[in-house]
């Protein structure tokens, strides 16, 4: 981020019937780069509608009616306040429901502001099937996300309440995010914190989370991604994932989370697939982490099913290989403190565990292991029940079939 020339900024005030709304973010962009278009849109209540054009008014703003120079000198960031959503999900009749800030093609972004961004979203977690079985599934909007973007920085706000995911990173080379906090409450549905998905080179540090899904979530085709200092809690934990529904390829590659506290979390760290699916998931580490009060605090699924429906075994799967668990300690809230579960066709190869100790209230901790192998070294409480040595798998290339071979066993 050297070679920032100019800035833009917005700063504009919404009056509404009970209360005001301050909008400051600011954007620095390369001259030489990307060029800003400094119009940011947002979905409209009904105060704000254009009354004079149809259904899909939009609200236009144009950062330089508001005293931004744009300039590369002068500080267009003056206002910190709150960036408050509409508080109907009607608002978005005629947008796109998957969005509501929406940063597409950026280059050289900073995004900071000190202040707050609030979804309003008990509306939207109300209407959720996840909520009220009777209601049938569909989207709500992700509060801030940044698509193809190209090193971006993101940093000092706070993020609460979105109407589903709070920020996603999708097709993102070299994001940095940091000092930022996420909350929503436990029961709120589909509320992951952080999304990153086909994204490499991302940063996130010194970030809070309490959620009702995944603090961090990690999908498809993503890698050299770096987690640091994180605490997360409640929510459903790190994850990488889900990979492969609906028979979907994927792959994650290189992920380090290094220093992270879960608390009362449905899952610490956790690795899940679908079966069916294809790709892989390699290279991770989970390093450093304390757990208190955590369901299934080590946990990989390759039988993830998320669905209404009974998922059929499938001999397809996305592969995991080479994951590491490191210095993780602290209590478990179920029995199942270390849960190795992986596919018959794919077993999880070169698993590796250093230093363990995840206990219970009453002593009841286990591990579970299916198909699990690779090594272990240092103290690890409860015992690994991973299958020492590493298995040496052939695919069967003769058929259609994807099944593995499993005929033999290097031994160390
Ligand atoms: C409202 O929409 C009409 C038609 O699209 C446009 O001509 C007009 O400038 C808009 N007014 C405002 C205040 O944006
Ligand atoms: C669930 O949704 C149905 C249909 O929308 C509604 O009749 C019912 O009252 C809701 N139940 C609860 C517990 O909100
Ligand atoms: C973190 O962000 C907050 C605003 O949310 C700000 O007040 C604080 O100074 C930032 N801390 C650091 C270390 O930058
Ligand atoms: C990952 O890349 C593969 C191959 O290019 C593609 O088929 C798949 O849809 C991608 N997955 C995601 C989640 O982007
Ligand atoms: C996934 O593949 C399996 C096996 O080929 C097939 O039975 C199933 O219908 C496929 N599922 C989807 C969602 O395409
Ligand atoms: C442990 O976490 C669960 C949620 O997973 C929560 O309901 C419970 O109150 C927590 N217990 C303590 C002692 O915090
Ligand atoms: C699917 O495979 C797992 C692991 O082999 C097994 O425990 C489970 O019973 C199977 N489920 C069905 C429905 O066959
Ligand atoms: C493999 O599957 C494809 C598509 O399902 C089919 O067209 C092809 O004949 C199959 N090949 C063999 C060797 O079974």
């Amino acid at each position: 981020m050297k070679n920032m020339r100019s800035s833009n900024a917005f700063s504009c005030y919404l009056k509404s019937s009970n209360f005001l709304v301050i909008i400051s973010i600011y954007f620095i962009s390369n001259a030489n780069g990307f060029k800003l278009n400094p119009l940011i849109q947002l979905p409209t209540n009904g105060i704000y509608r254009n009354t004079s054009s149809s259904s899909k008014s939009t609200l236009v703003l144009n950062i330089l009616h508001f005293g931004a120079k744009g300039d590369g000198f002068t500080d267009d960031t003056k206002v910190s306040g709150t960036i408050i959503a509409p508080l109907d999900p009607e608002s978005w009749d005629g947008f796109d429901v998957h969005k509501w800030l929406y940063f597409h093609g950026v280059k050289n972004l900073k995004v900071e502001g000190g202040g707050m961004i609030d979804g309003m979203g008990r509306k939207w977690w109300a209407r959720s099937c996840k909520t009220n079985h009777s209601n049938p599934c569909t989207h709500a909007p992700t509060a801030i996300t940044f698509h193809k973007c190209k090193n971006l920085k993101v940093r000092n706000f706070n993020l609460v309440y979105s109407q589903q995911m709070h920020m996603a990173f999708t097709n993102c080379i070299h994001v940095v995010a940091s000092n930022i906090s996420i909350i929503a409450p436990a029961d709120s549905p589909n509320t992951d914190g952080i999304h990153i998905s086909s994204s490499t080179h991302v940063e996130l540090k010194d970030i809070i989370i309490s959620t009702g899904d995944d603090c961090i979530s990690i999908v498809g085709n993503s890698s050299k991604i770096r987690i640091k200092d994180i605490i997360c809690g409640p929510g459903h934990g790190i994850s990488i994932g889900s990979l492969g529904k609906y028979n979907s390829s994927a792959a994650v590659v290189d992920v380090i989370v290094n220093g992270a506290i879960l608390f009362n979390t449905e899952n610490g760290v956790r690795i899940k697939t679908w079966q069916g699916g294809s790709g892989f998931a390699r290279k991770i580490t989970f390093q450093n982490i304390w757990m208190k009060n955590v369901s299934n605090p080590i946990i990989i699924d390759q039988y993830y099913c998320d669905s209404p429906l009974p998922c059929h075994n499938q001999t397809s799967a996305v592969s995991i290989d080479d994951i590491s668990f490191r210095g993780i300690k602290g209590t478990s809230a179920t029995d199942n403190a270390v849960v190795l579960k992986c596919s018959d066709s794919y077993p999880c190869k070169r698993l590796y565990l250093e230093n363990i100790q995840l206990t219970t209230l009453d002593g009841t901790e286990k591990s579970f292991c299916w198909e699990a192998y690779g090594t272990s070294s240092g103290l690890i409480y409860p015992p690994s029940c991973i299958s020492s040595g590493e298995i040496i798998i052939q695919h069967n290339m003769k058929s259609n079939s994807t099944s593995w071979k499993k005929n033999e066993y290097a031994f160390f």
